[in-house]
């Protein structure tokens, strides 16, 4: 339950001139629930950079380009108009004017996706329409190099992180409640490898701010997680 304090510190947060939240960390630290929920209770919008990245994946495999072929990814990401909308209050990536959210949660476009977002085409072009969300609003951004390179200058940093063993279960979890056949030791290793290529890429890898406050998700629930966001937001922003 909020205090009344509390509640009343979020309306003064969301009150505020347009300010930035910064998520960051790996995969399956849990920063797209957070930032979801995190954005609710701050009443300001929640944009999903893995989203975007994944939109930019999906055009590239449906041209047929080879994901080793960085010349191809260079020229055919120019002709991908990635935008977003919100609908309800959540946020649909479209490609070329093509809703495409319900597309890209494939392993396939994981990925390309994975590989795809190391180019530096790429990552110039989304990160220019990213930089232009935050001008406009008050926002709470999560991916990997947000608080590094996106909006350096966000007034909240927060990297989120978890042991692999935990983010590897929570997977393993989630697979199991879908009914999907899977092997908790080889979903580790997927997320150690790219992990390993996240954070070793030459351009924005992924490392935590000098400014960002480490939050280590591993265990924790998801309500002490948000409590603690909260508690860090209004810190930083009413100081
Ligand atoms: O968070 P996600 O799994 O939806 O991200 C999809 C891919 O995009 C993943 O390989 C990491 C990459 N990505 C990135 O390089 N930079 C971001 N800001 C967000 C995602």
């Amino acid at each position: 339950m909020l205090s009344k304090r509390t509640s009343d510190n979020e309306r003064d947060i969301a009150m505020k001139k347009v300010f930035s939240i910064a998520i960051d960390g790996p995969a399956g630290a849990g920063k797209s629930t957070i930032a979801k929920s995190l954005s609710k209770r701050l009443g300001v919008i929640y944009v999903d950079t893995g989203a975007m990245y994944r939109a930019m994946a999906l055009y590239l495999i449906r041209c047929g380009v080879d994901p080793e072929n960085a010349t191809a990814i260079s020229d055919k990401c120019k002709e991908a108009d990635i935008s977003i909308a919100f609908e309800n209050g959540m946020q649909q990536v479209l490609l070329n004017g093509e809703n495409v959210s319900g597309l890209i949660r494939t392993e396939e476009v994981s990925s390309m996706a994975s590989k795809s977002s190391v180019n530096p085409d790429v990552r110039t072009k989304l990160v220019e329409l990213q930089q232009k969300l935050a001008e406009k609003e008050a926002l709470v951004m999560d991916g990997r190099d947000i608080g590094t390179v996106v909006l350096p200058k966000a007034e909240v940093k927060i990297y989120l992180t978890a042991s692999s063993a935990v983010r590897a279960k929570r997977r393993y979890d989630e697979l199991k409640a879908k009914g999907e056949d899977c092997e908790l030791a080889q979903i580790e290793a997927d997320i150690i490898e790219r992990d390993h290529r996240d954070m070793t890429r030459e351009i924005s890898p992924l490392k935590q701010a000098d400014d960002a406050v480490l939050v280590d998700t591993s265990d924790m629930s998801i309500e002490e997680v948000e409590e603690k966001l909260v508690s860090i937001v209004e810190e930083k922003i009413n100081g």
